[in-house]
């Protein structure tokens, strides 16, 4: 495993590796890595010749009121993770590389960005899209894989990639969850343990919403009622959002059809959690 510093240098050995007719896989993450990344490694490794993984905090992602000094940072660990996974190439650059003194182009985050977490998380997308671009042209890649637990995200890079005629072939791959249901995140190793169990809250009011599905509930707004109840009684600490959309444009639903994803974020304690569970419509009953 080759861990590369130097933004001319991943470049130049991963165009070489694509001249050669290696398919090449890429994985964007900001490190803190649990078994969500590493079964995208996994992934890539079985439809691609040579895996890439970029470990990058990126500062332009956080809104002002959060703590980007807080965030994770656990080099060593990652990098012992991804070797055991086989990835070949990790691209580790430092923030004065990827954003150098002038720096001042972004990428304006597209529709799907508004909603959500856009709502929530002012300038979020747009510091995400425009890394990802950067990512993409600073490591040449065939398919990027990215995890469907932050959906919204992956909306929003599809979008761009499909605006901008990026030439990537983005995967969308599943979310990984504990035995328990708790969706894998970098975020969890804030919980202590009562924190843990009550954040168990977002996998119930999903599973809550699917099971009243059905039983024939069709009402976005009923259902939307019954996650935020499942919440409150799960005693997370405040709910930003529990919603029921299309999931493709992420715009409001009346009734839920074959199109729907649930989407929660809450907190829990000081932790921001972010899941999702795309609705399952019975046929029988498909109106
Ligand atoms: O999902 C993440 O870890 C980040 O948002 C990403 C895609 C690596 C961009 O910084």
């Amino acid at each position: 495993m080759k861990v590369v510093r130097l933004s001319h240098e991943i470049f130049s050995q991963l165009k070489f590796a694509r001249e050669s007719g290696k398919r090449v896989g890429l994985i964007p993450t900001m490190g803190a890595l649990h078994e969500g990344h590493l079964s995208l490694v996994r992934r890539a490794k079985e439809i691609c010749d040579l895996v890439a993984v970029t470990i990058f905090v990126n500062p332009t992602q956080f809104a002002p009121n959060e703590d980007l000094a807080k965030y994770p940072r656990t080099l060593d660990a990652d990098l012992e993770k991804l070797l055991s996974v086989g990835t070949d190439f990790v691209f580790t650059p430092e923030s004065s590389t990827i954003y150098p003194p002038g720096f001042s182009t972004y990428v304006e985050a597209p529709a799907v960005a508004a909603p959500l977490e856009g709502a929530f998380r002012p300038g979020h997308f747009r510091g995400v899209a425009t890394i990802v671009l950067k990512l993409f042209n600073l490591v040449p890649a065939d398919i990027a894989f990215f995890g469907s637990k932050d959906y919204q995200q992956l909306a929003v890079i599809r979008t761009m990639v499909h605006d901008l005629d990026v030439p990537i072939r983005i995967e969308g791959c599943p979310t990984i969850r504990e035995s328990d249901g708790l969706a894998m995140s970098s975020r969890n190793r804030y919980l202590n343990g009562e924190e843990r169990s009550r954040a168990l809250g977002l996998w119930q009011a999903l599973r809550r919403v699917q099971q009243q599905i059905e039983t024939g509930e069709r009402s976005v707004l009923t259902l939307e009622a019954t996650m935020r109840e499942v919440l409150l009684d799960a005693k997370v600490t405040s709910i930003d959002y529990a919603r029921i959309v299309h999931n493709e444009t992420l715009q409001d639903l009346e009734r839920v059809d074959s199109s729907a994803i649930a989407l929660i974020a809450a907190r829990v304690g000081a932790t921001r959690l972010i899941d999702n569970l795309k609705l399952e419509v019975p046929m029988a009953m498909n109106e």
